[in-house]
């Protein structure tokens, strides 16, 4: 029966910030009874178990002092490979008898979400002490224990995150715990390499707090100094932009950071890079050069160590290297946590807020994982699927977020697992989705094709009319380019970029409007938000699409919610930074999740959120001669879960 209450760190989101500061606190004190060699005895009797599937000197060894420091007693297998996990044991059997056997158990597992499951399965606390490529909150608190002691302070830093930032498990928690703090980041990963999606995602629906990412090159420019480097418009937080009504014009012009007060470098993760990836070419590697500039004379660097070539060790001796600092941090701060653990009660017992509010899903069938590392794919056995419903697009696909992992998956078609009905996913069946996942009704597919093969039946939508016939459409596009050249000052200098597919389409009619009308043809692009990467593809041909400096027109064709447009701005934001961004809507439904208000609107439809508005516009390769086929639908999506056949 373990002696500690069942509280386990997964995520450094499972602590809250004075939970930090107390874990802080305590790893100060700690700090202190180690200098003057004092013997403790808080955790006498108590017995940690160690369970490291993958290498680690670091993490493991300075939990392991941390534990006999403060009196208590320590088990591991010094290689999993050598216990029952050779055999095939699965991690919840492993998870539930260790807890037997221990109070404790830190675990650093492949597989992204293993923590999740253990946590799910022993009675004592887990503590994640690095899960694939998803988080290892204890080297945060570790990261931040050594940065607020360099700095003061944490709030209002600016912290350059560089090299790995996409498998880099310990850059991810320190990421989330940063923007609790308030500090500003600055992304700049290895081509390739960048902070993942679903990381962005929990940023953004969670914190409102987004940052920006720089080149690899613009970081070269370090040795003349830090001016080359921006953060985006109204750093720190580039979200807190959109929630106060602000015009999109009205965006202020980028500041360079006033200093940089820490880079934390980061080795390739090329353990978690498969085979059949290529390897990122050019990476990162930190020389005293880059602590010369007028910028970063202050900077710290960081770094979570194992380094493997891009720390140059002729930093080692510069006061402001404090790597080793962070190493050494290991013990005092993990001797805190256990400690921490140790001040509630036994029987406190707290469920994580991310698993609360989670449904497993049982439906078949059911959808699986998207992420090939995920601990779902490994432990399937046992596992259900548990998704959360996230509000992320609003383009028709449904976005569930693997509860293990994180990882999000997007669904076009659903199904109602009584009634035997499939639905084309669309933002108004969200609230009918939350209702059968929670009832375990709801089934997802790939294709009607596999939805029909297991035995569903399409939905019949609900009437519809038609709000814009062609010659509607055709106005509103010309309309659209007067507004552009009534508002623009220099239309040399204005470049469109539609989101795809029917932005993309517009945007170039109206450029070719404009072109007709003012003899100047602006550059269009399309942007697909929802490729992995955000892809943007220049559509004259030839040259890649510039965005610095330019008077950015961004054009879609219904805004609702205002997240694609968000997730676009995002997208162009990391590929420079423009002189303006005004927003083209060819139909302004009214609704907003974002404030975020367009500049040019082709035709005001307020509609109920339970409309569905369908633009259907001819392919310009169609051949149809003045786009006779163009409509604009409106139907209502009303019956679909209200229908008898759903009630059956
Ligand atoms: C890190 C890890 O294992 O994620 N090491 C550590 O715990 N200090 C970083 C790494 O391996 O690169």
């Amino acid at each position: 029966m373990t002696r500690l209450p069942k509280i386990d760190l997964v995520s450094i989101e499972d602590l809250e910030l004075p939970e930090i500061e107390r874990i802080f606190a305590l790893a100060d004190g700690f700090a202190a009874a180690l200098d003057r060699g004092e013997t403790l005895s808080a955790a006498n009797g108590l017995v940690m178990a160690t369970l490291f599937y993958e290498p680690s000197t670091r993490t493991r060894l300075s939990f392991e002092s941390a534990m006999h420091r403060l009196g208590g007693a320590v088990i591991s297998s010094a290689d999993m490979n050598a216990s029952s996990a050779a055999k095939g044991e699965s991690l919840a059997d492993t998870a539930r008898i260790v807890s037997a056997y221990a109070d404790l158990i830190v675990l650093r597992h492949p597989h992204d979400g293993a923590a999740r499951v253990a946590a799910d399965y022993a009675a004592c606390p887990i503590i994640n002490a690095g899960d694939g490529s998803r988080e290892h909150p204890t080297q945060t608190l570790c990261d931040l224990f050594i940065l607020r002691r360099k700095k003061g302070k944490l709030k209002g830093l600016t912290v350059a995150l560089c090299g790995d930032l996409k498998f880099g498990r310990t850059v991810h928690s320190l990421i989330y715990a940063l923007a609790r703090f308030g500090a500003n980041i600055l992304a700049v990963p290895t081509a390739g390499m960048d902070v993942p999606d679903y990381v962005l995602a929990r940023l953004a629906a969670e914190r409102h707090y987004s940052f920006s990412t720089v080149t690899m090159d613009e970081l070269k420019t370090l040795a003349g100094g830090l001016d080359a480097l921006y953060l985006t418009p109204s750093a720190p937080h580039q979200m807190a932009l959109f929630t106060g009504d602000v015009p999109l014009d009205k965006i202020p012009a980028a500041e360079p950071p006033a200093s940089l007060d820490a880079f934390y470098v980061t080795r390739l993760q090329k353990e978690r890079i498969a085979a059949t990836q290529p390897r990122p070419g050019e990476y990162v590697r930190f020389d005293a050069r880059a602590l010369k500039g007028h910028r970063a004379q202050e900077a710290v660097v960081m770094h979570p160590l194992p380094r493997t070539g891009e720390l140059a060790y002729e930093l080692d001796s510069d006061p402001r290297a404090v790597y080793f600092e962070q190493a050494a941090a290991g013990v005092p701060v993990r001797m805190a946590i256990i400690a921490w653990l140790l001040e509630h009660k036994r029987d406190a017992h707290r469920v994580s807020p991310a698993a609360a509010e989670t449904a497993r899903i049982t439906a078949e069938p059911a959808p699986r994982c998207a992420n090939a590392n995920c601990i779902t794919r490994f432990e399937g056995a046992y596992l259900h699927p548990r998704f959360k419903l996230a509000r992320a697009a609003d383009r028709g696909l449904l976005a569930l977020r693997c509860d293990f992992c994180e990882r999000e998956l997007r669904v076009e078609f659903v199904g109602h697992a009584r009634s035997h009905r499939y639905y084309r996913y669309d933002e108004n069946l969200y609230g009918y989705v939350h209702n059968w996942i929670a009832e375990g009704s709801l089934a997802v597919f790939d294709s009607v094709k596999q939805a029909e093969e297991n035995g569903y039946e399409p939905y019949k939508r609900g009437p519809q009319r038609e709000v814009m016939n062609d010659a509607e459409i055709a106005t509103a596009v010309e309309s659209l380019a007067d507004q552009v050249i009534a508002d623009v000052q220099d239309l040399t200098n204005v470049s469109i970029v539609g989101v795809v597919s029917h932005g993309a389409m517009l945007a170039v009619r109206i450029r070719d409007q404009i072109a007709a009308k003012s003899g100047v043809r602006p550059p269009a692009a399309a942007l697909d938000v929802y490729n992995p990467g955000a892809t943007v593809v220049a559509l004259d041909g030839g040259d890649a699409f510039a965005v610095q400096d330019r008077a950015l027109v961004i054009v879609d064709d219904v805004i609702n919610s205002g997240w694609t447009v968000q997730r676009a701005m995002n997208a162009l934001w990391q590929r420079g930074r423009p002189a303006t961004v005004k927003l083209a809507v060819l139909i302004d439904r009214g609704h907003r999740a974002l404030p975020i208000r367009p500049n040019y609107v082709g035709k005001s439809i307020p509609t109920s959120r339970t409309d569905r508005v369908q633009v259907r516009l001819a392919p310009p390769d169609s051949g149809l001669k003045h786009h006779a086929h163009d409509r604009v639908m409106i139907y209502s999506m009303l019956e679909a879960a209200k229908s008898p056949q759903d009630a059956r």
